[in-house]
């Protein structure tokens, strides 16, 4: 539409965006364990995949490692949101750590399931990044019947022993619509494939794309919050581009979006991935205002309303020091 000769030029705000549940909780772990024990606390990986998170929990004491042979005998130490094998449990107990385990409920859900299987003997095709930490985490509940497929090209190297005995599940951060494809893939080769009994891939991922979806048609580019390490947000960066937005940029701050991304651009879309802080995206729309995007129009497909209790061995030590 035209005021008086000038175009109004809008943004269309995806809402669900940015923090899950079980990034909520994983970085009021670590938030509540320096509190409460004192800095340094450790956490092994980043808690979640984002830059800022990480950056403003260093400063409150945090100190990031990549293994527990980093981290002093005795001391505590988180894990990450993405879980972790259960090795890692182990060399925690041998170390004498303190662990505390902030792994996302629904990512343990998905250990249950690769552990349950793997127990009636099945062969087990986790979809996911190779290389993603999540991943890795679940793949060791079961390495000896786990094979991973990373996207529907790796579905055509896939041997099983028993194609009656063979289920699929899901790193919780995938593209559902790159999902269902790999699995139709499979399902070529392996019909007797079963899937599992729940979705895998998680409520926001979900909710964060299909609002994405909803709004790309509409964008002439869509601006994702998030980092580049982070799986979820570069899938909402995908699914836009996939839904027709004409372009889709990933940035972890306001001032790396340049001025010609919005050349020309009438309307920009703008969501965040599930490790995002919204005072990213609050910078995010100033620096849009300051182009001339000052009309904001929030479009929300569903309220999100899940939350997650803190973990079981903090929440103790909690209410004996209160
Ligand atoms: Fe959990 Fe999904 Fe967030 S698996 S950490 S709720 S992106």
């Amino acid at each position: 539409p035209y005021h008086g000769g000038v175009t109004s030029k809008r943004v269309l705000l995806a809402k669900p965006r940015g923090y899950c549940a079980g990034v909520d909780r994983a970085v009021q772990t670590v938030e509540e364990a320096l509190k409460l024990y004192g800095a340094p606390i450790y956490v092994r990986k980043q808690i979640v995949h984002n830059k800022h998170v990480v950056a403003t929990l260093e400063a409150a004491g945090a100190i990031f490692v990549e293994e527990n042979e980093e981290v002093p005998e005795g001391a505590t130490v988180i894990f990450s949101a993405h879980g972790v094998a259960p090795e890692v449990y182990e060399q925690a107990r041998t170390r004498n750590l303190k662990a505390i385990d902030a792994t996302c409920p629904l990512v343990t859900k998905v250990h249950h399931e690769a552990r349950r299987y793997a127990a009636q003997d099945y062969d087990i095709l986790l979809i996911g990044h190779e290389g993603h930490e999540e991943v890795i985490g679940t793949a060791g509940e079961a390495p000896a019947h786990v094979q991973l497929v990373d996207g529907p090209e790796g579905a055509e190297k896939i041997e099983v022993r028993d194609p009656a005995k063979v289920v699929w599940l899901s790193q919780t951060t995938l593209s559902v619509d790159e999902t269902m494809e790999t699995v139709a893939r499979l399902k070529e080769r392996l019909p007797l494939l079963q899937s599992p009994p729940s979705d895998d891939i998680c409520y926001a991922t979900q909710n964060r794309q299909q609002v994405v979806k909803q709004i790309a048609p509409e964008c002439d580019v869509m601006i994702v919050v998030g980092s580049t390490n982070s799986s979820n947000s570069l899938r909402l960066r995908d699914v836009a581009l996939d839904a027709g937005s004409r372009a889709s940029y990933l940035v972890d701050y306001a001032h790396e979006i340049d001025d010609a991304w919005l050349a020309g651009a009438t309307t920009v879309g703008l969501t965040s991935g599930a490790s995002v802080p919204d005072e990213l995206v609050t910078e995010v729309l100033e620096r849009l205002a300051a182009q001339g995007f000052t009309d904001v129009d929030e479009v929300t497909t569903v309220q999100e309303k899940i939350t997650f209790s803190l973990p079981q061995e903090l929440k103790r030590d909690m209410k004996a020091a209160a």
